[in-house]
């Protein structure tokens, strides 16, 4: 078996790291933001344009305005498809750059826009930056991580994106009194400055200048984040797992890569089909039909947005002390049990009064229980199951699938409720979550303290046992 080389040890820590990865977290600030911003824009958007053409073409409103909405979903897909082979060619941090540059000409071009066309194609140019971001910022802290502490670093991300959607609602409350969309779409430019502004300091991912061929670069990188003592055999290992890798494209698809490529693309949908974005786009809908009025049903979704920061704080301070199992699958219990009473607060009679109190009370639990599980452990785990060499492509596809799952959530829900009334449609994310429980019960593999070479070790010797653990594992001797 494989001894522990970098975590288990590693007692003093080099406190840069926090700097990098704390810095690097404001990837998810650009995706929160983004996330939280466009329904509160959107009421106002609407005084502006007449959304009744698009290119000449007539159309009903409420398509503009979902394409409007809808633009930095497609943005995102389009941006994570790229970010991943651009992360593995370009290099974790000049990505990065090249996202905050983008995110930042996105939010521009929104906050001047002369035309609905314009503004359609700023959200699209945003989204591309998100979808950058997205792949990118786990991506990037997981590999300058130590193994001990990767899980809360990584899940800083996550923080970050529930604080952008937190400041976003904010903001939007802040601008609603005079209507001004074009301030709280343009307010994104900020965290894109300071990202960029910031990593034109931070080095480039050891692991990827490794892979280079830049050994002793990433020796300094190292030594830069790491104490003295760590830096050695952290190189080796490094080493060893990359010697002993194809190294091609189609390793995302080969039989002992496989597994992982079904957890994460899993892991990906039920993030997604598990409903969390119905609440974080039409929480003030859904409360609206609790019996809140106007302003107290926003007043409440910012009650939500914190309750979703504070439960990401928690997950952040148990997750390399739990594991990543725990958390999720209490996440997922939970989520499951919230829906169901969601589901039938929905159902009875007369929602105002105290059903109405216990329908907000379950949506405040079900956003809470998603912050614990499924939000941060999806982001942090398809950054730590995959291979090196196909590290940045596996987090695309993956990142790809949850983009379109959240895109397809998003524009059935509506409908959906339609449909099935809100109580179906609760139900229907509840089965779902349910199938999630199971899910990762059964295949999501625990990562807690292993370092991602001996993570990608033990992959190895599931797929191709004891053989592989004697000419391919990592060495610990020197
Ligand atoms: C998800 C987003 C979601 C957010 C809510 C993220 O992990 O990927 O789709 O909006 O969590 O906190």
């Amino acid at each position: 078996m494989t001894a522990t080389l970098t975590g288990d040890t590693a007692d003093e820590r080099n406190p840069f790291v926090y700097v990098v990865a704390a810095l690097a977290a404001l990837n998810g600030l650009l995706f929160g933001f983004d996330t939280g911003v466009i329904s509160g824009a959107m009421l106002y958007v609407r005084e502006t344009f007449e959304l009744t053409t698009i290119l000449g073409y007539s159309m009903n409103p409420s398509y503009v305005e979902g394409i409007i909405v809808s633009g930095a979903m497609i943005g995102a897909i389009i941006g994570a498809a790229l970010g991943g082979r651009l992360a593995d060619r370009l290099g974790r941090r000049r990505l990065i750059l090249v996202g905050a540059v983008v995110f930042f000409v996105g939010s521009l071009i929104m906050a001047i826009a002369p035309t609905v066309e314009v503004l359609i194609l700023g959200r699209i140019v945003d989204g591309i930056g998100v979808g950058f971001a997205s792949v990118v910022g786990p991506l990037y802290i997981s590999e300058i991580s130590p193994p001990k502490i990767r899980g809360s670093l990584v899940s800083l991300n996550q923080l970050t994106i529930t604080s952008g959607i937190l400041i976003a609602y904010l903001v939007n409350y802040a601008f609603a009194a005079g209507g001004e969309w074009r301030w709280m779409l343009g307010l994104g430019m900020v965290p894109a400055a300071v990202l960029f502004a910031g990593m034109l300091f931070m080095p480039e991912s050891p692991r990827w200048l490794y892979e280079q061929g830049r050994e002793s670069d990433a020796r300094e990188v190292l030594s830069r984040t790491r104490t003295e003592s760590q830096v050695g055999a952290e190189l080796r290992e490094i080493k060893e797992t990359i010697r002993t890798e194809s190294g091609t494209l189609r390793d995302l698809f080969q039989p002992w890569v496989r597994p992982m490529l079904v957890v994460g693309v899993g892991l990906a949908v039920f993030q997604q089909v598990t409903g969390i974005n119905t609440v974080m786009y039409y929480a003030p809908t859904i409360l609206e039909s609790t019996g809140f009025e106007d302003t107290a049903s926003i007043l409440a979704t910012v009650g939500i947005g914190a309750v979703n920061v504070v439960m990401t704080v928690v997950a952040v301070l148990l997750i390399d002390r739990t594991g990543r199992r725990p958390l999720l699958l209490t996440g997922l219990a939970g989520m499951t049990g919230m829906l169901a009473v969601l589901g039938a607060a929905f159902y009875l009679p007369g929602l105002s009064g105290v059903i109405g109190w216990v329908a907000t009370g379950s949506l405040m639990l079900y956003v809470g229980f998603f912050a614990i599980g499924l939000g941060p452990v999806f982001w942090l785990m398809i950054a730590e199951i995959y291979p090196m060499e196909v590290r940045g492509t596996a987090m695309g596809v993956v990142t790809v699938v949850n983009w379109a799952g959240n895109l397809v959530v998003s524009l059935t829900f509506l409908r959906l409720v339609d449909v099935f009334g809100q109580s179906g449609t609760f139900w229907l994310y509840g089965a779902l979550s349910l199938l999630a429980l199971v899910f990762c019960y059964r295949l999501v593999p625990e990562t807690k303290g292993r370092s991602l070479e001996e993570i990608e070790a033990d992959l190895r010797e599931t797929a191709f046992g004891s053989e592989a653990e004697r000419t391919d594992v990592v060495q610990t001797d020197d």
